[in-house]
């Protein structure tokens, strides 16, 4: 297909070989969450530089999206015992997610009901009440009252205590996949209905029977929108990452929307249809391995075979010894290939075993800057390994130092090279506005689309009650 035979905008695809055609050719059996095709057109308008750069769009989402969204807190196993607990942490709002029995997990608003500290700092563990460090209140595990320090001086007490006001407030809390998700909103719909058709699709990949083999988060000086877009489409890539062009069919992602949930899938095995050569298997087996010109590669590639085949045989070979017979069912697609689901608003676990889960949300109050995490979920053999600690980069750190990531560290140094000046062009735009492609871009379009939709829902809530339901 050439670019003149592009479909209309809305059913529009890149040229080149599709997601779908590489499917036909591959060895396994390929499963129907990938031979699902559900692609999106949300008009092919700008939109404006200030979603952002302005204080005024935080704001709106702060009141109309971080207080009604389904957020990934934390893992489950993260919380191993009875009384451990995670800070989460979204704008301004904190919440404490603790284990408060063998099976279950609690999210509560992390403010004491005195005088409002914040209840905990840091992550950690409560052998059998929460104490607030400032005048010494106390909730039992399950957030019910414990007792107060010279409680003899607050007459009301008692009977506010038997009334029920005393109990710590809440979030909604699901788990799915091994996460812990939290919804501020009590009315919110449940979990799995936000996330919808889209929870079916990880069935298979059983990402709950993974352990967080690494977990680096770092400051990015921009809005978290920017950061986690910089993700969400590979449009990019044969620009900022180009030696991933002869291996990754960046401009020939498949992208598929649904209500909440959203993927783009990257083929790797075959270029990008945007090189003007061809690749040879062999030169496109050592950029995919990033072998240096003076070394061999490790794999041979008959004539006739491809880089794809190979690439997958090998990754088969890779993953046996730890997931067994899975690595001669699953197809070469999953294999090799990139799945990079979204689930509104900012939680990415991807698919299969490419073991990323991307997570990106404000740095606390700040709109012009944000909070990049990428957690590695590895399969394991035996007992399950303890989670790594996050590893929080510095300023002046790089994503390459942070030798866990691997190869990962210096594809996410492009990015960052982009991220931070993204903010500073559009704070200096005299366009004052973004231009998206129709399809390449239409996971972007999504995120921007359902954020319109929330912040006009809570915004004609607010008008009708005078309020929005839950305040940040
Ligand atoms: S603020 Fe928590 S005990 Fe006083
Ligand atoms: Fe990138």
């Amino acid at each position: 297909m050439t670019i003149a035979d592009r479909p209309a905008p809305g059913d529009a695809r890149s040229p080149g070989i599709s997601f779908q055609e590489l499917l036909d050719t591959d060895t396994h059996e390929v499963p129907e969450v990938l031979r699902e095709e559900s692609p999106g057109y949300f008009g092919s308008h700008d939109m404006a530089a200030e979603r952002y750069t302005s204080r005024a769009w935080h704001e709106k989402e702060i009141d109309h999206v971080w207080s009604r969204a389904w957020q990934f807190a934390c893992r489950e196993e993260h919380l191993p015992d009875v009384g451990d607990y995670m800070v989460y942490e979204i704008a301004r709002s904190s919440f404490v997610i603790m284990r408060s029995a063998a099976d279950t997990i609690k999210a509560y608003w992390n403010s004491c009901l005195h005088r409002g500290r914040q209840l905990k700092d840091f992550d950690g563990h409560c052998d059998d009440e929460i104490r607030c460090p400032f005048h010494g209140f106390a909730w039992n595990l399950d957030g019910t009252f414990k007792q107060a320090p010279a409680d003899w001086d607050f007459s009301t007490l008692a009977d506010r205590v038997a009334e029920g006001d005393f109990q710590l407030p809440e979030a909604q809390v699901a788990t799915w996949q091994g996460f812990v998700m939290i919804n501020p909103d009590l009315l919110a719909q449940p979990f799995e209905d936000w996330v919808g058709d889209g929870a079916a699709h990880f069935e298979r990949w059983d990402l709950a029977s993974r352990y967080v083999e690494a977990h680096v988060a770092k400051v990015i000086e921009c809005n978290w929108k920017i950061s986690q877009e910089a993700f969400c489409e590979a449009y990019h890539a044969d620009t900022t990452h180009p030696v991933t062009a002869k291996y990754i069919g960046n401009s020939n992602s498949q992208i598929d929307v649904w209500d909440n949930c959203s993927r783009v899938i990257t083929p790797a095995g075959t270029s990008s249809p945007m090189l003007w050569y061809d690749v040879d298997p062999d030169e496109m087996m050592r950029a995919m391995l990033d072998t240096r010109v003076d070394e061999e590669t490790p794999f041979d590639i008959a004539d006739g075979d491809s880089c794809r085949r190979v690439a997958a045989s090998a990754a088969r070979d890779r993953w046996r010894p730890i997931v067994g017979e899975v690595a001669d069912e699953w197809s070469d697609s999953e294999m090799i290939d990139n799945f990079d689901y979204t689930i509104f608003p900012n939680f990415h676990p991807w698919g299969s075993f490419n073991r990323i889960v991307y997570r990106f949300r404000p740095n606390g109050d700040d709109h012009r800057s944000s909070i990049m995490e990428v957690l590695l979920l590895s399969p394991f053999l035996g007992e399950r390994p303890a989670p790594a600690p996050v590893h929080w980069l510095g300023p002046d750190e790089s994503f390459t130092e942070a030798p866990e990531l691997g190869m990962l560290g210096k594809i996410f140094n492009q990015d960052l090279a982009n991220m931070g000046k993204v903010q500073k062009g559009l704070e200096t735009s005299r366009k004052g506005a973004v231009t998206l492609s129709d399809y390449m871009e239409s996971k972007v379009r999504w995120l921007h689309h359902k954020l319109d939709v929330w912040i006009e829902a809570g915004e004609q809530d607010g008008a009708a009650n005078g309020e929005v339901a839950v305040e940040l």
